[in-house]
């Protein structure tokens, strides 16, 4: 296995003992080795910490950003300079984990010099470490992977091609769409596409793919077969204010959790609960005596 070692500084890794950092050769020998593949969505610094230390080995500032975030009905609105903002807080935070960022919807479906120029930001100004594209983008990936910028494909249901397909639907139900789905993936690896997600397809498709494909494919309701899966943050912990998809797993319920607090908060507020004597600060018993002496001269003054 590819490493780097980081000299510490992560809570993750107990003190002077050295983290094996995840990188695109890392995640290709855990497919090689059969070893799953652990990836998360996250946005900002206290959720990709948090992910950091609870070992996952690849996360992707997804564009879904725009959805469970920014409160967008789809991924189309977000700008680059939105997703390279949220990049930034979550390289601060990463020490471990392998940094994907989702190159957004209009930032590469111009010309290859374009999309060049767009990745490279994602590397130089946010740490990004690869960039993700979605489709069959084959001149694009063979650019960026000469200008030594790692690329994660994404094929089956992109959610940047919403109106093309007509909604969020599972794709490569009909054998033709399978083939399609199966040639445009090895073109995406012979292209130099270090990885692979693969969203809202069938199962028996995913695997079949992961089979032949040289690169690990990462999976989002593709079913149990893939090299690894991948979450949207907000679907694991229940944030996201919508029945979960079929593929989802709710590991947590932070909504009940998070709206409890606020309530039992705004509750403690009203009765004067909070803050209490102890969550204040007071003045020391020197300025105290000072001001009462200086009050009662002005007292004695009026009088
Ligand atoms: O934007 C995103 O969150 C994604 C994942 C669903 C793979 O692309």
């Amino acid at each position: 296995m590819s490493v780097t070692n980081f000299p510490g500084g992560c809570s993750s890794a107990s003190a002077g003992v050295p983290i094996t950092k995840v990188t695109m050769p890392a995640l290709q020998e855990m497919k090689r080795q059969g070893k799953p593949i652990s990836a998360l969505t996250a946005y900002d610094y206290p959720t990709s910490r948090l992910a950091d230390e609870a070992g996952i080995d690849m996360v992707l500032v997804g564009d879904s950003l725009a959805m469970v975030v920014l409160g967008h009905e789809n991924t189309l609105a977000v700008t680059v300079d939105e997703m390279l903002h949220h990049t930034r807080a979550v390289r601060r935070a990463l020490r471990r984990a392998f940094l994907v960022a989702d190159m957004p919807f209009g930032s590469y479906h111009g010309t290859v010099a374009e999309g060049l120029a767009n990745a490279v930001r994602f590397v130089k100004e946010a740490g990004a470490e690869a960039v993700k594209i979605e489709g069959p983008r084959v001149d694009l990936v063979r650019a960026l992977t000469e200008a030594e910028i790692p690329v994660v494909g994404h094929l089956g249901l992109t959610p940047q091609s919403v109106h093309r397909m007509g909604g969020f639907r599972v794709q490569a139900r009909t054998a033709q769409t399978v083939l399609q789905l199966k040639a445009d993936a090895l073109a995406l690896a012979d292209a130099g596409a270090g990885a692979i997600v693969l969203e809202g397809v069938p199962r028996e498709v995913a695997a079949a793919i992961t089979a032949e494909l040289p690169v690990p494919t990462i999976g989002i309701g593709a079913g149990p077969d893939c090299d690894g899966q991948i979450i949207v943050f907000h679907d694991l912990v229940n944030l996201t204010f919508a029945p979960a998809a079929k593929f989802v797993r709710r590991y947590a319920d932070a909504a009940e959790l998070i709206h409890a607090a606020i309530e039992h908060y705004r509750e403690d507020v009203e009765h004067r609960a909070f803050p209490s004597d102890a969550e204040s600060y007071h003045l020391p018993e020197a300025a105290q005596r000072a001001l009462n002496a200086i009050q009662k001269k002005e007292t004695l003054k009026k009088a």
